[in-house]
């Protein structure tokens, strides 16, 4: 069966924004969860400044312990910087990702680089990484509007995409990171950069702002596309860009997904316990639009049994 790659980004989009101090056994814990329901690929943290993003502060912590507890698992690092990726190396990390913003204010609000730096300073680390033997992921974020600049230019996301590509990384991965875009938007700048990159390096990050996240991956889907993140509970967002909500859910992206045909090896009721880990993690009811439908499932089977 046709299949689609999901990476869960839950532990590092979803924690980075949340008020509520999350400690390291309880990220462990999301990340246990989400490999019991099948999830292969994770973003377990990122490597970047505890001053600017303090719920980040353990990285080395969770990294080492994701990798003890599941070695097989992918297990996807955010990396701002060399620096970062040195952190992340020497934590034991063997997958990182560099996020580059295809606009001048939203790499200054996020990493203080403006464009041009910020595109040779993810070239130096995804170098960097590879020369170290590791997998690599590239961002390319605010790709279809930027909070500070408006709509972004689709050649400038081709550019900066393509240059990530020549930088051999291994996944990029368009990010409608304040989740601002709809289906025919996601169709065009897909089928545009396919023309110009393999289609199977790209992978779609959607944040489901305005609810248009599952019909957003069915027009990626439609075009293609079998990467995607997403993150379980619907849980996320960026602390530097304003009125960015958080990533599609796991759930529905699965859902969707099973009722296109197409196999995740992600298992519905699993997600659905990470869910309620991350509940009790964060002190407030989580879930994805099918969320509440898959509760009365579990409700049903249990009574049944
Ligand atoms: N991890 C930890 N600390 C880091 C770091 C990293 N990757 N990169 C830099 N630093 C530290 C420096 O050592 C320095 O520490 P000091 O003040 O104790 O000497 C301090 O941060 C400032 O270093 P500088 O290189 O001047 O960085 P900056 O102030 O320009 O900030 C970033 C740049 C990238 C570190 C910062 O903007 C950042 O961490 N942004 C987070 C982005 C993010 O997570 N966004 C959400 C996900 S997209
Ligand atoms: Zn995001």
């Amino acid at each position: 069966m046709d299949r689609i790659h999901i990476t869960d980004v839950s532990p590092r989009d979803g924690l980075q924004n949340q008020p509520l101090h999350v400690s390291t056994d309880g990220k462990l814990g999301l990340i246990q969860r989400l490999v019991q329901a099948g999830v292969q690929s994770v973003e377990a943290t990122s490597f970047v400044s505890p001053k600017a993003v303090p719920q980040m502060a353990d990285a080395s912590e969770v990294v080492a312990g994701a990798l003890q507890r599941f070695p097989a698992l992918r297990c996807s690092v955010l990396v701002p910087n060399l620096k970062g990726l040195e952190r992340a190396h020497a934590a034991g990390a063997r997958e990182i990702a560099v996020v580059l913003s295809a606009t001048e204010t939203m790499n200054l609000k996020n990493i203080n680089m403006g464009l041009t730096q910020a595109t040779e300073v993810s070239e130096q680390t995804l170098h960097a990484a590879r020369a170290l033997g590791m997998k690599t992921r590239a961002y390319v974020a605010v790709a279809f509007e930027c909070p500070f600049e408006g709509l972004t230019p689709a050649a400038r996301v081709i550019e900066l995409s393509e240059r990530m590509h020549a930088a051999q990384a291994d996944e990029i991965v368009i990010a409608d990171t304040i989740g601002a875009t709809g289906p025919a938007q996601v169709r065009e700048l897909v089928r545009l950069l396919a023309s110009s990159l393999p289609l199977e390096t790209l992978a779609m990050h959607f944040h489901d702002t305005r609810g248009m996240g599952v019909a957003n991956a069915w027009a990626a889907l439609e075009n293609g596309i079998r990467r995607f993140d997403a993150s379980v509970g619907g849980i996320g967002g960026c602390p530097f860009a304003p009125g960015a909500a958080g990533n599609v859910a796991t759930e529905d992206l699965v859902l969707l997904a099973q009722g296109a045909g197409l196999h995740t090896g992600i298992d519905l009721m699993g997600l659905l316990d990470a869910v309620e880990h991350a509940e009790t993690l964060l002190q407030r009811s989580l879930g994805g639009r099918s969320s509440a439908w898959l509760r009365r499932q579990k409700a049903k089977m249990a009574s049944a049994a």
